[in-house]
């Protein structure tokens, strides 16, 4: 019978009873059968620290993943899993595994488990004899939670995976948004010659949560709004607005651009912090028409924990010295709403001046990712009508809504870690993260803790449902902008 099953691929995830793989990666997973993109000689072994029959895990999933019992992509998807429940730190765990994932021959392996346990997995599938060049391995994030952390991880991971091998995940670059800023940048001629400090005022990137940390909290607590969002996700984002075009959409011409923006980071000095950044924790307030507890009352003990940043980032380099990127995300914002909005420099002169209602609003291309996937372009126009004074103006949008022009085609709406997967599964890291990548991040993060850390203040309050403390508004009048609203 094993004989049979030689050869083929397999994907063992580690952490397979986990939060993540419950609300993402077996939905992921399900969404890929139903859409017959799984290779059909894929077999999938899911292991837990939990005990479970391979009965007992397949009900779990059917009931996790709400679907019918007659379904058929689940009964398909569920016929290729395998329990197995393993302690990664003794040293026999992995025989019993190892026997079946010795039969597949290309191996994806699916990391999901706390990154302490990365180099302790990885050494296992060595000593078991289950690495061979075809081999690969998807890390989740935190990948550390600094720059010495990090080198740790990623060390200890290249001790056993060679660094084509392993696949970082942000599953923000997995989001059809922002592929599709690289589309917008890269299969467009318009956009690419006002692409730079000459016509770009500033660049705003927003990601706005409602939700609060709930039952993350005692994680949250040690990572805070900078690490878990803006090392990676945000400055993913700022790297696809501002990285030069590579040569070919392939994983290293895309990440020699990332990284040269990243490495361009100018470092925000001791003295600046004050005035670059603002840190918040959310307070009591009101989320989505209910009072909620503020984040210390949630953990029910006191934190210097930021929910809230918001700063100004610059890029030293010839197309963007003078263009600040303002960078903001917070928990329990009044809306989720990420975006990205590039705002054009304001007309050199008016042409209008004097004439009533004639104020001119400079253009801005925001392209939105939640809640809805839309890229719209603000340009002034004329108010239809006659007026005794001249004329009124007023600004309009150009809209592209991803989701209605391709409602009837694409009528799911994906789960970012679908594109992912596909791609691990086909060893294409395009949209993986590359080592020098993370640690490029977190040497531009690390000073900015480090300064809070050393001045000694805490996060300033915000109650729930507003968007950050009364600083954040200050920092955009210091710098003569504003958020878009
Ligand atoms: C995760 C963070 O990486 O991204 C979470 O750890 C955050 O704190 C989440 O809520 C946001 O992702 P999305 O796709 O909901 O914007």
């Amino acid at each position: 019978m094993a004989e049979e099953r030689r050869g083929g691929a397999s994907l063992t995830l580690f952490g397979a009873t986990g939060d993540l793989a419950k609300r993402m990666l077996f939905p992921s997973l399900l969404g890929l059968e139903r859409d017959n993109l799984l290779p059909d000689n894929l077999r999938i072994f899911a292991s837990g620290h939990s005990v479970h029959t391979q009965d007992g895990f397949r009900s779990m999933l059917q009931e996790v993943l709400a679907a019918p019992s007659n379904d058929a992509a689940m009964a398909k998807l569920l016929g290729r899993i395998s329990y197995f429940s393993l302690d990664v730190t003794a040293p026999s765990a992995f025989a019993e595994l190892a026997k079946s994932v010795a039969i597949t021959e290309e191996r994806t392996f699916y990391l999901s488990t706390s990154p302490k346990l990365y180099g302790a997995i990885c050494a296992g599938l060595e000593a078991a004899g289950l690495v061979s060049p075809q081999s690969r391995v998807v890390l989740e994030k935190p990948i550390g939670h600094d720059t010495a952390s990090s080198r740790a991880v990623n060390q200890a991971v290249g001790a056993t995976f060679k660094e084509e091998s392993i696949f970082r995940v942000d599953h923000y670059l997995g989001k059809e948004t922002v592929q599709n800023l690289m589309a917008l940048r890269f299969a467009n001629t318009i956009f690419e010659p006002l692409w730079n400090a000459r016509a770009i005022d500033h660049v705003q990137i927003t990601v706005g949560e409602t939700l609060g940390v709930e039952e993350r909290w005692d994680y949250y607590d040690q990572y805070g709004a900078l690490r878990d969002m803006v090392q990676n996700h945000i400055l993913q984002l700022l790297c696809l607005v501002a990285m030069e075009p590579p040569a070919r959409f392939d994983p290293d011409s895309v990440r020699n651009e990332k990284v040269k923006v990243l490495r361009s980071l100018k470092p925000i000095l001791p003295s600046q912090m004050d005035h670059y950044t603002v840190r918040g924790q959310y307070a009591p307030g009101v989320s989505e028409g209910r009072s909620v507890a503020g984040y210390a009352e949630e953990g029910g003990k006191a934190s210097q924990t930021e929910t809230f940043v918001a700063l100004r980032a610059d890029i030293a380099n010839w197309r963007w010295a003078g263009t600040p990127f303002f960078l903001r995300t917070g928990k329990r914002m009044p809306e989720r709403r990420t975006e990205i909005v590039i705002q054009f420099k304001d007309a050199p002169h008016s042409i209008f001046q004097g004439v009533a209602g004639a104020d001119l609003q400079p253009n801005q291309l925001i392209i939105r990712l939640q809640p809805q996937e839309e890229v719209s372009l603000r340009i002034m126009n004329k108010a239809p009508g006659l007026t005794e004074d001249g004329m009124n103006l007023r600004p309009l949008n150009l809209n592209l809504s991803l989701t209605e022009a391709f409602g009837q085609a694409e009528p799911r709406r994906r789960i970012a870690y679908e594109r992912l997967i596909l791609d691990a599964l086909h060893a294409n890291s395009t949209l993986f993260v590359r080592r020098d990548e993370v640690e490029a991040a977190w040497t531009w993060i690390d000073p900015i803790i480090n300064a809070w850390k050393a001045s000694g203040t805490s996060p300033k309050l915000y109650a729930s449902g507003s968007w950050g403390p009364s600083g954040v508004f200050a920092l955009m009048e210091r710098m003569g902008r504003s958020w878009n609203e």
